[in-house]
């Protein structure tokens, strides 16, 4: 058990079942090599982001993935992301200020806005403005101008004649031909219009036109929020084989590299994606549950309690009408029943009068807790502040109101959560994927099982330093080494115990 838990030495198990220090291994039944939590993932990806450790924590909506979420993890040798999509401007602003001092990486976010395009550019121009080097951009089908824009801004040759980018892109997908956008150099039509705006000169184009949008790409499969609901085991792959191919095409001087996201939250699931080839982990929902995360208490609470099955699909605030989903918690809330109800209406019916008085009369009551027309009236003046075109569409097309007061309740509810207002709590919307489950069912009965204990270091080292372990266990199977299985449960341990593995 010693052998397996200390990570730095490599074994050789005696013919007789003991441990012992390998020096010479021919008479030994099976080898046990070593693995450090540094030595997980790509090197490649440590030292392109100045990492110690090959974990990241994915951007979460709202801040939740705050500054001091990204603190943590940076000073801890890691990445973290801040969750600036659905943030005003200002409050981007202050965490940027916080942050770009920093003496460890960070990153931010940038979540492609189809319906508000203007504002993708302004956290562009922000981005830019600020200095901020590294972003996590995700939602991208196609990808947008201002993406390129921040990937290509002062690109240029250095002294020995290699490309160098100031600004660096993880792309977060879910399918291979966002994948496949990211992995290629930018469209032409977007340089052009670079240069033709004075942007870029036509020789950074030039230079431009020889490098990946992303170097990094992130497979997220199951996940809290939006996702496809993608099975890790087979999109990571297929991510995977992409990055060769192209690879082999464009033959970047730099190389590509695939990370994992979606479901990861235990040291058996950590351990699975980088032997599957994973050059990093991307974790979302398990974070959320932390002490650093943005969001409430209360909601911390409901997450330390979950199940893997607490999770559904609820009707999305953006691309509603297109039946967009994303993955919420279940359990606590009626959120998800009410959401989904609300798509069915805006499906079956062409404006709220429509609607049979008694369901008018139940939406009043528990999701607007307001008439219909006085909710439409905030809205509107909102709509006419931001976007005005919605409004003057909704005067005139009154599916299109109906449409835009049920995303009202969509969008509040996931302000009631963040606030903690207890009043709400059957609405919250909290964005969750399984892997929140398997988490508490591997922390049960441990210090970690309270959300007051969890911080996100201590969960990171659990992970890395778990799956070290089990990466090591399974060299031994490989060996035809019969193993018993009370070896492979990695117990959960503080962050000073696990301290002499992340020195
Ligand atoms: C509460 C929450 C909010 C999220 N918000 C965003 C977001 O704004 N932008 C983004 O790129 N990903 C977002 N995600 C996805 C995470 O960054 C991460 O990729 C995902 O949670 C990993 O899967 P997991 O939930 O199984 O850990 C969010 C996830 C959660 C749980």
């Amino acid at each position: 058990m010693a052998c397996l838990r200390d990570l730095a030495g490599p074994y050789s198990l005696a013919g007789g079942g003991a441990p012992a220090l390998a020096p010479g291994l021919s008479d030994r039944a099976a080898v046990i090599p070593a693995c450090r939590p540094s030595s997980l993932g790509d090197p490649g990806f440590l030292r392109a982001h100045g990492l110690k450790y090959a974990y990241v924590g994915g951007s979460m909506a709202n801040g939740i993935s705050s500054t001091r979420l990204a603190e943590a993890l940076g000073r801890a040798g890691m990445l973290g992301f801040y969750g600036a999509a659905g943030q005003h401007l200002e409050e981007i602003e202050k965490a940027i200020d916080r942050l770009r001092d920093a003496d460890h990486p960070y990153g931010f976010n940038l979540i492609h806005s189809p319906s508000d395009p203007a504002l993708e550019a302004a956290v562009v121009d922000l981005y830019l403005c600020r200095g901020v080097r590294l972003i996590e951009a995700s939602a991208y089908i196609n990808l947008t101008l201002p993406l390129i824009r921040f990937r290509t801004a002062g690109i240029r040759l250095n002294a020995a004649g290699a490309i160098e980018t100031p600004n660096r892109v993880i792309g977060k997908i879910s399918r291979t031909e966002v994948a496949n956008r990211f992995f290629s150099p930018p469209e032409e039509k977007y340089l052009k219009e670079l240069v033709s705006r004075g942007e870029l000169t036509a020789e950074q184009a030039g230079l431009a036109a020889k490098i990946p949008v992303a170097e990094d790409v992130t497979a997220e499969a199951d996940s809290g929020g939006h996702t496809d609901n993608r099975p890790l085991v087979n999109l990571l792959p297929t991510i995977i084989t992409l990055r060769d191919r192209l690879q082999r095409r464009y033959a970047y001087a730099s190389g590509l590299r695939v990370g994992a996201g979606g479901g990861i939250a235990t040291p058996e699931a950590a351990a699975a994606a980088f032997m599957m080839g994973a050059a990093y982990l991307v974790t979302g929902s398990v974070n959320q549950a932390c002490v650093e995360s943005g969001t409430s208490d209360a909601v911390k609470k409901l997450l330390a309690a979950a199940e893997q099955a607490d999770v559904a699909m609820a009707a999305a605030a953006d691309m509603f009408e297109m039946g967009v989903k994303v993955q919420i918690l279940k359990r606590g809330t009626m959120f998800a029943m009410r959401a989904n109800k609300l798509h069915e209406y805006y499906r079956a019916y062409n404006c709220f009068d429509e609607l049979p008085s008694e369901t008018r009369a139940v939406l009043e009551r528990d999701c607007f807790r307001a008439p219909f027309e006085e909710i439409w009236r905030g809205t509107r003046e909102f709509f006419l502040r931001r976007d005005p075109a919605q409004a003057e569409r909704a005067d005139r097309d009154p599916k299109h109101k109906m449409a835009l007061v049920f995303r009202w309740y969509l969008s509040q509810s996931s302000r009631w959560p963040l606030a903690g207002d207890e009043s709400r709590k059957l609405d919250y919307q909290i964005w969750c994927g399984p892997s929140m489950g398997a988490f508490n069912e591997w922390a049960k009965g441990s210090f970690l099982e309270e959300p007051e204990a969890r911080d996100a270091v201590t969960v990171a080292y659990n992970l890395l330093a778990g799956a070290a372990a089990l990466t090591r266990l399974h060299a031994l199977r490989c060996q035809g080494v019969s193993v018993d299985p009370r070896l492979a449960r990695q117990e959960p341990r503080t962050r000073e115990q696990l301290a002499p593995y992340f020195e």
